[in-house]
């Protein structure tokens, strides 16, 4: 099996170091044979979400959608505001759920702070929608890791992504593998069972 990564990106900051760095971890992901896809929300404006309207008719949603049924896992890449993840990436979690389940997620934060508390934040949205999570997150602190130029100049960050990379591919094909196995049987003892069609 392929896997297909989609990276989700958050920050609306020109330049943005979670940006960049999920940028790595795609590549990185592509030489162990991923597909990746990015969704920057610099480039797409999604709208705020309202559960009263429905946004699939809207031109840009359909991409995102697209986008989403076509990966098997995703990166989610935040900046640290205020201790949470970033209004953009919170307003994207909130459109969906089905689209989620049985994928595997990593997640990516800039923060001053390690921005755990981000991190935890975006796992707990996912396990809400029944994603799996990598048992660690990689954080940046921009200034310290980039030079003026944009590159990462901590070896030690590009070792982490590097892992992330790897793990996501490794252990995110063995997660979709089996959901899409325990979905197309008639077993019944499993959560996947209620995403059958
Ligand atoms: C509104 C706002 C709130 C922030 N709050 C925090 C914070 O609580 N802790 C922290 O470490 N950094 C905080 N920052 C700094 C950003 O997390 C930091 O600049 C980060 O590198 C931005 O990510 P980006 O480069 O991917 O856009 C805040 C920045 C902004 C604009």
């Amino acid at each position: 099996m392929t896997i297909k990564i989609l990276g989700v990106a958050s920050s609306m900051r020109e330049g943005s170091y979670g940006t960049r760095a999920l940028k790595r971890v795609l590549d990185a992901a592509e030489k162990h044979e991923a597909k990746t896809r990015l969704l920057d929300f610099r480039s797409i404006r999604m709208p705020m979400f309202n559960p009263d309207i429905s946004n699939e008719h809207h031109e840009q949603m359909e991409k995102v959608i697209e986008d989403l049924n076509w990966a098997d896992a995703f990166v989610l890449a935040s900046p640290d505001y205020h201790g949470s993840m970033s209004g953009a990436m919170k307003n994207f979690l909130d459109f969906y759920w089905e689209e989620f389940a049985g994928k595997t997620f990593g997640y990516i934060c800039s923060s001053h702070e390690k921005g755990l508390t981000v991190m935890d934040q975006m796992r707990t949205a996912v396990r809400q929608c029944y994603g799996w999570s990598l048992p660690y997150g990689v954080s940046i602190n921009g200034e310290e890791d980039f030079n003026e130029k944009g590159e990462i100049v901590n070896s030690l960050l590009v070792k982490r992504l590097e892992i992330l990379a790897r793990d996501l591919v490794v252990y995110g094909k063995l997660i979709r593998g089996q959901f899409l196995q325990d979905i197309s049987t008639e077993v019944s003892d499993t959560f996947a069972a209620r995403y059958r069609l």
